[in-house]
């Protein structure tokens, strides 16, 4: 399957055709550490029973970490890319979680969810892709409970000496890999939408501006990647 020529570039519907492949190049991409990122981003919420949501889902990943790693943890989560909610929910049925983890199609900037109905809200590799941050970030906190947590997994921009190679490795290796075993113009988007990304400090600004408070910016993988923490005052 192809994207349709008009999908927006990191819309659902550009999702859509890379969604049977989107985990593999995740492991691949991220050398395997990926997981280990999201394990950090569900551990910042400090939830460990009760709901959160999972806000650009995909196929799922942090959601069943999530129920993995806290037994009494239930999961909401929501994705315009039907394809992709369609793997996660062949996952979670594999994984036995489907009672625990629930999958919604919806954007964030208009989440299908009440207010103050969750105890916490994380999106992995998502905000890049939100056509409006600002909206999605309030969206996200409008849906958390009074002193709960919003946080983002983004990628972010390498520092220090190995800033170099990381790099190489993402501006040439990544697309290469991704046009390979996808197609060239969702992974040359990764590429280019990462570069575009605002820097940690202005991601902290967005979260201020969106309400929240004690935002903080953590450096992972050398800096390949950034979680973002703000709590709902
Ligand atoms: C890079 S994937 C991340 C998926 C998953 N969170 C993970 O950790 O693997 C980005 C996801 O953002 C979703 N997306 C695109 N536009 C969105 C929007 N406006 N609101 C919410 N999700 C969106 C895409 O459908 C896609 O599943």
């Amino acid at each position: 399957m192809t994207a349709p020529a008009s999908a927006p570039l990191g819309s659902g519907a550009m999702f859509d055709p890379i969604a049977h492949h989107y985990d593999l190049l995740n492991r691949l991409m991220t050398l395997g550490l990926d997981q280990r990122w999201r394990d950090r981003l569900v551990a910042a919420l400090g939830v460990q029973s009760g709901l959160i949501a999972d806000i650009a889902v995909g196929t799922a990943d942090v959601a069943i970490r999530a129920a993995q790693m806290y037994p009494g943890l239930s999961v909401v989560g929501v994705d315009p890319s039907g394809q992709m909610l369609a793997v996660g929910q062949e996952k979670l049925m594999a994984h036995k979680l489907a009672q625990r983890v629930q999958l919604k199609l919806g954007i964030a900037e208009a989440l299908p969810l009440i207010d103050a109905s969750v105890l916490g809200a994380v999106t992995a590799f998502g905000l890049r892709n939100f056509s409006d941050r600002a909206r999605g970030l309030a969206e996200m906190r409008r849906i958390t409970k009074s002193g709960g947590k919003v946080a983002a997994l983004e990628i972010g921009r390498p520092s220090g000496p190995l800033a170099p190679v990381i790099a190489v490795y993402t501006r040439l290796f990544v697309p290469v890999l991704g046009a390979l075993i996808s197609g060239p113009k969702q992974y040359r988007y990764l590429v280019d939408s990462a570069a575009a990304f605002p820097k940690a400090r202005e991601v902290v600004a967005m979260f201020e501006a969106a309400g929240l408070v004690d935002v903080s910016a953590t450096v992972l993988g050398l800096g390949a990647v950034h979680l973002f923490v703000g709590r709902v005052p």
